[in-house]
């Protein structure tokens, strides 16, 4: 039956009727907020290719993990800037890291957050690729023993979980294997298991210092035209252990955040990246769109789309929003 029995527009006439058909409402639980950790103390550098975000000491990322954590995000992630670079990228293993400094550091003063860890080679190694180079590509098989001694390190000094982003194929195994060898075996992979070769990763290759010195990283990031092939890397996680699987970035993929709920129905997180972040503030800067509110339309969309996770940089002012304060 159509109009004029059916009028939709009956049950959007004022803002307590429509928050009483709403579908989609973000909490402050879908949220997961990165930060950049680098040495030292009091350190707090903003990045200038995204306003509002810094690369912090681990001092500085404890203040800002316990604001995340009291507004009500369960979770942060860390990227980890390291002083030294080399071909391997050793850095990312020592114990004494700024992400492992800052893990035990937020373990301490902020026991109830979940600390991520970002594992992946190219804020560590001096190439900026994302794992060993052996002629002109990343070396597959000898890339992965590293990354298992980078989540180990992680999970030594006491992350809660490992995310794995380098693209590696048996990246999620071979980690699994090696936290069940150490018993961690309760410890989650979040798998970057949809990651493909975007543009808008660009201002995080600032943040993180960690741009390609040569080439760029097709070779092991998805296409972006490949929707099925999405659907067969986040099949592979999930078998080899994947507890959560993500899809990166969210805005141009949205398709496949709703395809990855809808084939596989576990855990799905979209991430939010640096340059979706970036046009949106520097509009808001400018005067251009309603930051606000744009902010709000983007985070829920990827929910509606079918994330139950969203990493992204304005999770802590979002959380604040939506609790009023
Ligand atoms: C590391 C990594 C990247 C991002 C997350 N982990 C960069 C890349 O692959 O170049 C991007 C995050 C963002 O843009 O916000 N491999």
């Amino acid at each position: 039956m159509g109009f004029p029995a059916n009028r939709l527009r009956r049950l959007r006439r004022t803002e307590a009727l429509r928050r009483m058909v709403r579908e989609t409402i973000l909490t402050p639980n879908d949220f997961i907020q990165p930060y950049f950790v680098c040495s030292g103390r009091g350190i707090s550098k903003p990045v200038s290719a995204m306003p509002g975000v810094a690369q912090m000491s681990p001092d500085e990322v404890v203040r800002a993990a316990r604001e995340t954590y009291a507004v009500g995000v369960p979770a942060i992630i860390l990227f980890g800037i390291p002083e030294k670079k080399d071909h391997r990228g050793s850095s990312a293993w020592d114990a004494e890291g700024p992400v492992q400094t800052a893990i035990r550091e937020i373990k301490e003063h902020v026991p109830g957050l979940v600390v991520i860890t970002d594992v992946c080679l190219c804020e560590y190694t001096d190439h900026g690729h994302c794992g060993l180079i052996t002629g002109n590509d990343v070396d597959n098989d000898a890339t992965l023993e590293l990354l298992v001694r980078e989540a180990l390190s992680h999970v030594r000094a006491g992350a809660d979980m490992v995310a794995p982003s380098d693209m590696m194929d048996g990246r999620v195994a071979a980690i699994r294997n090696a936290l069940d060898a150490e018993n961690f075996s309760h410890i989650p992979i979040l798998a970057y298991s949809a990651k493909f070769a975007s543009a808008f990763y660009g201002p995080f290759r600032e943040a993180a210092e960690s741009a390609p010195r040569f080439g760029d990283r097709r070779s092991y990031q998805m296409d972006p035209p490949n929707g099925d092939e999405a659907m067969r890397e986040i099949a592979l996680d999930l078998e080899e252990g994947a507890d959560i699987v993500m899809v990166k970035p969210a805005l141009a993929y949205l398709d496949l955040i709703y395809r990855a709920k809808q084939e596989f129905n576990v855990p799905v997180a979209a991430y939010n990246v640096s340059g979706e972040y970036s046009m949106i503030r520097a509009a808001g800067i400018n005067g251009w769109l309603d930051e606000e509110r744009a902010t709000m339309e983007v985070l829920t969309a990827i929910k509606r789309a079918g994330a139950d996770l969203i990493l992204s940089y304005f999770a802590t002012q979002v959380a604040r929003h939506l609790q009023g304060t």
